[in-house]
């Protein structure tokens, strides 16, 4: 870094000579029967042609710069990991796209299932990098399709069953499901997901170890797949009560705490996808150097009804009380809750991020704090603690603050902040802005030499080839 940082300086420099030694050549040509001028004259070219060959010849050190930030080796598959796709038929995911102005109710997704579901790039995110630039306008549903993108062009994919230990359904099951909420009958409701069980069962690699190191990876909660029969109905299909799924692992964004012993928490989609290791640091090193004048903030809609809505309520009366909190009230369809890059510079401007639950207990909004460098604070040990056990450092007071949701009720949000010490909240960002890398969902095309991290993918495919080496034996 401080390498390449001087080079050009001295290049400057150096060029900045060149100019001088032009304006002064008539003096020269006067003075070159002079011998002291001579050797003079014969020592600076001499000087210059070996200081232009340090420059020119050993170009920026970027190549090394890689090296020595990179974790794993370059485009070598790490973790033990070996990771077997499934080529399903295309009603199980590819063919769903087809229709994608019906995949959800309430929106168009066409958009949103671009470029392998990072959707359109953003324009005008003032955030540097021009041609390839790392910014989405990513939907918070779709990891499902950045995951399999990813897989398929992941140095630990095998195109042979007997030497994998992981095999990937590429379910886009949260599109699908989505698509079917208003559907009242059930039978209909779960057609897809009886077939997709019935296909499975069928293949040779299931049969070997009944489905136990088979996973699928979802971009929705898993609420939308565990249809109770007393509850009230939402909309959900009953794919993970289905005891062949239950054999399976299932990534998710949201796990059931209490039911969901075969589920794993993986990141909600941010807008970032980097595909070098450069595009991370120089991220994480704007993020570093930004200023957070407001001690606090909060983006989101109060919500109409009782209990969750009741916390929400109480933090932006709490947060409008305070000058020291930024609120960014996602009321009436407000324009600046959409727009990337207002939600990302309101969070880059905060010290804290308060993560109230919303329609579940978790939020894209916790994954869009870590990437601005915002300490995010809980009111629910299901926000976070118990979901993301791969990717979160096991000691939570160590990036985040907790807030018992139903403690204190007289308990000031910025009383609590203001106490804690200033080098303690330093540690706890650092802790934060290192953390992103493996939150991070990585471009699926980068080339696996010039991203020199391990990304959400890597860190799953991991958690998972561990998960799957203990249990089965
Ligand atoms: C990745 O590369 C493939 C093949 O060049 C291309 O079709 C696809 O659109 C690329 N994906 C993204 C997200 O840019
Ligand atoms: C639901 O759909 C299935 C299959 O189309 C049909 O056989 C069944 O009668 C339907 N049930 C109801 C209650 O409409
Ligand atoms: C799940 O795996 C266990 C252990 O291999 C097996 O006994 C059981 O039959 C499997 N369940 C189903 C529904 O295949």
């Amino acid at each position: 870094m401080l390498l390449s940082k001087k080079q050009p300086s001295s290049a400057t420099q150096w060029t900045e000579k060149v100019k001088y030694q032009k304006h002064r050549e008539p003096y020269f040509k006067f003075s070159l029967n002079n011998p002291q001028f001579r050797y003079a004259a014969f020592l600076f070219v001499f000087l210059s042609l070996w200081f232009l060959l340090q420059v020119f010849w050993f170009p920026p050190t970027r190549a090394t710069r890689h090296q020595t930030t990179a974790k794993s080796s370059p485009g070598k598959c790490g973790g033990d990991v070996s990771v077997y796709v499934y080529d399903l038929p295309a009603e199980f995911n590819f063919g769903l796209l087809h229709d994608c102005s019906h995949l959800n109710v309430y929106t168009n997704m066409c958009p949103h299932v671009a470029n392998n579901g990072l959707g359109r790039p953003l324009e005008n995110m003032d955030l540097g990098s021009s041609e390839s630039s790392p910014w989405f306008a990513t939907h918070q549903f779709i990891a499902e399709m950045i995951f399999h993108a990813r897989v398929e062009n992941h140095p630990c994919r095998t195109w042979d069953p007997a030497t994998a230990n992981l095999f990937y359904v590429p379910f886009y099951g949260g599109l699908h499901v989505s698509s079917k909420f208003r559907e009242q009958n059930h039978t209909v409701r779960d057609a897809l997901a009886v077939r997709l069980v019935d296909y499975l069962r069928e293949q040779p690699p299931w049969r070997k170890n009944n489905g136990r190191d088979h996973f699928i990876a979802l971009g929705r909660t898993s609420w939308d797949f565990m249809r109770t029969d007393n509850g009230p109905d939402f909309g959900a299909n009953s794919l993970l009560n289905s005891p062949f799924v239950k054999n399976m692992s299932v990534l998710t964004v949201e796990r059931n705490p209490w039911k969901g012993s075969n589920q794993h928490g993986i990141p909600y989609p941010s807008y970032f996808h980097p595909s070098t290791s450069g595009q991370m640091l120089t991220w994480q090193r704007m993020v570093r150097r930004s200023n957070r004048p407001h001690l606090f903030s909060f983006i989101g809609a109060p919500r109409k009804g009782v209990g969750k809505a009741a916390i929400r309520d109480e933090m932006i009366k709490q947060c409008m009380e305070s000058t020291r909190c930024k609120l960014l009230k996602c009321e009436n369809g407000n324009p600046k809750c959409y727009n990337p890059s207002e939600i990302l510079k309101v969070m880059r401007e905060s010290q804290f991020c308060l993560q109230a639950p919303g329609d579940s207990f978790t939020r894209r909004s916790t994954f869009d704090a870590i990437l601005s460098g915002c300490i995010p604070v809980f009111f629910s040990r299901h926000t976070a603690y118990t979901q993301y056990a791969w990717f979160l450092p096991e000691e939570a007071t160590e990036y985040s603050v907790y807030m018992e949701e139903q403690g204190d009720e007289s308990k000031i949000i910025e009383e609590v902040l203001m106490k804690i010490p200033k080098e303690e909240v330093e540690r706890m960002r650092a802790t934060v802005i290192d953390m992103i890398p493996r939150i991070t969902y990585a471009h699926p095309n980068a080339s696996n030499s010039d991203l020199g991290f391990q990304d959400a993918v890597d860190v799953a495919l991991q958690g998972l080839a561990r998960h799957v080496r203990n249990i089965i034996l």
